[in-house]
């Protein structure tokens, strides 16, 4: 097997699969008027989504996480896991969600295969929360969170988005919620992309702000694995969490890149900011196109570029990230 690699010698082991653009929350920073379908959407369905996952099987793919829009609000999000659980080769299977449907369906999931889940909760006071993402579902996610830790998930991961006005003063708040809570609690700092420009200027904080206070609080940095992502990972001995930074507009930040993505229309996208994906669907439509998707995968990390170049002041071409899937 030849495993996927780029002109920089980045290894990719890891695929991103967005099966929906569709959402639920109205989150200020990414769909403040809510999700707005262009014409009728056609999201891969199952027998597409098998036949891309044995194609990435076979260059290496060890991880899928999938993503959305929502991924859950998919009806057949559970036959979803267990078809990637059932992909020879595949080790890992995650998702990212809002955690609506969390507290009443994860125990679902877990039996359908799914190992890692990454929720969204942009802040730990409600009122703050329902500000943000337009939901008020908040001690539901929350009891959510717990069942996911109950059932012994390899991994509960909380995505925070970084931002002024708002959650960037409440790392108290977080703290407290991860001193007896073993979840890995990562700041991302919010990007531009092609919609949110003046949102973007008011809103965003640099990662550094969480990183100062941390340092002076003795928290240490993690050494990286061979396998981890762009999150620099922070632990002190007084905390059962950890706290993560996700900074893509540091220096460096792309070098860590080990992710494909692909999404639900079925197009592979080199980085969450290339303006157009690469067809992919032409050749899901039936099995023996597999050997013509390996050789295009191949092909395209090709163009891989070396970073975003967002740090240059420009902005994501990607509209939200909603359509790709974070
Ligand atoms: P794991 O490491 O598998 O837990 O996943 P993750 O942190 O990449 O997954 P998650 O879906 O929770 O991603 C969190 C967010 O971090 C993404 O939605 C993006 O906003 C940001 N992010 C993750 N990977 C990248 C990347 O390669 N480039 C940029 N610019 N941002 C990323
Ligand atoms: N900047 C940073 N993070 C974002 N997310 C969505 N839009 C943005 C943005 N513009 C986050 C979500 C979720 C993850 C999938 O991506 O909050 O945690
Ligand atoms: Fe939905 Fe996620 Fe976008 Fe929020 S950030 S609106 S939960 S897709």
């Amino acid at each position: 097997m030849q495993e996927l690699q780029d002109r920089f010698g980045r290894r990719f082991h890891y695929l991103r699969l967005s099966i929906t653009d569709a959402c639920n929350f109205k989150c200020e920073y990414c769909l403040p008027d809510g999700y707005k379908p262009e014409g009728k959407p056609r999201f891969m369905a199952l027998d597409e989504i098998r036949r891309l996952l044995a194609g990435f099987a076979q260059v290496g793919t060890r991880k899928v996480r999938i993503t959305g829009g929502e991924p859950t609000l998919r009806k057949d999000f559970e036959q979803v896991l267990e078809l990637v659980a059932a992909t020879p080769g595949v080790e890992r299977v995650a998702t990212t969600t809002n955690g609506y449907r969390l507290e009443k369906h994860v125990a679902d999931w877990h039996r359908a295969g799914l190992q890692q889940v990454n929720v969204s909760v942009d802040s730990f006071d409600p009122a703050s929360f329902s500000r943000i993402t337009g939901d008020g579902r908040f001690d539901s996610i929350i009891r959510g969170i717990d069942t996911a830790l109950t059932l012994g998930l390899d991994s509960v991961k909380i995505n925070v988005v970084l931002l002024k006005g708002h959650n960037g003063d409440q790392l108290p708040m977080f703290l407290n919620y991860i001193r007896n809570n073993p979840v890995d609690l990562r700041f991302i700092e919010l990007m531009e992309t092609g919609l949110t420009g003046e949102y973007f200027k008011a809103h965003h904080l640099p990662g550094t702000v969480i990183q100062q206070q941390l340092l002076a609080q003795g928290w240490t940095l993690d050494p990286r694995g061979a396998d981890d992502g762009p999150a620099l990972n922070y632990s002190h001995p007084d905390y059962a969490g950890r706290i993560g930074l996700i900074m893509p507009y540091s220096k460096d930040f792309c070098v860590s890149c080990n992710r494909l993505r692909v999404s639900a229309i079925g197009k592979l996208h080199l980085c969450l900011f290339t303006e157009a994906g690469i067809e992919l669907r032409d050749l899901l439509g039936a099995d023996q196109h597999c050997a013509e998707l390996v050789a295009r995968l191949h092909a395209a990390l090709g163009q891989k570029e070396a970073t975003h170049y967002l740090q240059d002041g420009n902005s994501g071409a990607t509209p939200h990230l909603a359509s790709i899937g974070g």
